[in-house]
């Protein structure tokens, strides 16, 4: 199985509508040509703006939360159906910041999921474990309650359409990336849990992102390991030409 590459930037809470445009004008011009999959992940104010900015060249736009209610009184919430509406093609869902700073969980996720599957948007599912997880050798332990939990009740129709990215929570903007046999080595397990829980054909067309401080410099050696097909970017999607050298890889 031929998995193609997926490169997905995350701006978490960055750029305004202006500073979108003018990143679009600019990623635009550069992405022309490429075959390797690339997507923004942007705040829901840049959303529209985005959508226009791509439309035709091949470029997605994803959010980075939503909520799994499709309408309600939920104060500062979106929902499925206004992303679908807008014409995002990606979802984050359970990225490490909401998961310490927004109380999601498991559980939440697991509901994201679901509500995502129900149409055409694409979640980007995040999974890792915090440093000291790591150190009392807990990290596959916990990984695999994460992907058990939060993939409990998707069948295998829908689970080639999640893109599962290992973030280890100690290498996100710390500049302290995971060494490439260290991402691999989660993600071989990852890849390993899914064939338990899907069967090997399913799994091996899931597209596994490594997250954590990629940039242009090791891009090359993370994206060559085996199970790796792609990545979550932070701070280096910041800009055009970081993130398009990251697509070069
Ligand atoms: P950095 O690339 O800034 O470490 O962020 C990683 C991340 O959290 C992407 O979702």
């Amino acid at each position: 199985m031929i998995r193609t590459p997926f490169i997905a930037g995350n701006w978490k809470m960055f750029k305004t509508k202006a500073e979108a445009a003018a990143f679009a004008e600019e990623f635009k011009g550069l992405y022309q040509g490429t075959d390797v999959k690339a997507a923004i992940c942007a705040p829901f104010t840049d959303l529209d703006t985005l959508v226009e900015a791509f439309r035709g060249t091949g470029i997605g736009v994803g959010a980075q939360n939503v909520h799994f209610e499709p309408s309600g009184a939920y104060t500062g919430e979106v929902s499925v159906g206004m992303l679908e509406e807008i014409g995002v093609d990606y979802c984050i869902v359970g990225h490490s910041e909401r998961r310490q700073y927004f109380a999601e969980t498991d559980e939440t996720v697991n509901l994201k999921l679901k509500a995502l599957l129900a149409g055409p948007i694409q979640p980007i599912m995040c999974v890792g474990e915090s440093l000291e997880q790591r150190d009392a050798g807990e990290l596959f332990d916990v990984v695999r309650r994460q992907l058990t939990d939060g993939l409990a009740g998707i069948p295998e129709a829908d689970i080639r359409r999640v893109v599962i990215a290992y973030e280890p929570i100690w290498a996100i903007g710390t500049g302290r990336t995971a060494t490439p046999e260290q991402a691999e080595e989660m993600c071989a397990f990852i890849r390993q849990v899914l064939i338990e829980l899907y069967g090997e054909d399913a799994a091996d067309e899931v597209i596994l992102q490594y997250g954590g401080s990629v940039k242009p410099a090791n891009a090359t050696e993370i994206m060559n390991m085996d199970e790796i097909d792609g990545a979550l970017v932070g701070g280096a999607s910041l800009k055009p030409a970081d993130l398009m050298a990251i697509i070069d890889f």
